[in-house]
């Protein structure tokens, strides 16, 4: 298995907002290999808030197909940057950056009751 981890910054107070926006699913559930996502906002942050968008999938092939799938450019149609954001979604202004860490999952443990 694998974590992909998306690390968003966005403007202070912005942070759940922004991930209000991932709680309906726009596909990823229906990947191939996918197993789980999470979005995290991180305590402690002063400037700015920080989103961690968490995805576990049982290998690296199954986060590339979603990554080159239309499911995946649904999703970011209105991330900002590029788009005008002609349909009112938040957010367009408040993205800071966002930067991509991949981890290989050498132990897990779930909650046995
Ligand atoms: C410039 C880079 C990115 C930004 C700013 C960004 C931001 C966003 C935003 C705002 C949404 C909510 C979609 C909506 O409002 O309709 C979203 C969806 C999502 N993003 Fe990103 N994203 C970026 C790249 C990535 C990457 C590289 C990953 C890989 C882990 C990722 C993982 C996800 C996931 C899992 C969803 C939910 C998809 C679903 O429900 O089907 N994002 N992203």
């Amino acid at each position: 298995m694998i974590v992909v981890t998306n690390t968003i910054k966005v403007k202070k107070g912005h942070g759940e907002t922004v991930a209000g926006r991932f709680q309906n699913s726009k596909g990823i559930d229906m990947s191939p290999g996918f197993v789980r996502m999470e979005v995290l906002l991180t305590d402690g942050v002063e400037e700015y808030d920080e989103l961690k968008v968490s995805t576990t999938w049982a290998d690296k092939a199954s986060f590339e197909g979603w990554m080159n799938s239309d499911s995946f450019r649904q999703a970011h149609a209105h991330r900002g940057g590029q788009q005008s954001g002609a349909d009112g979604q938040q957010g367009e202004s408040v993205m800071l950056g966002s930067q991509l860490t991949t981890h290989r999952v050498l132990v897990a443990r779930q909650s046995s009751h």
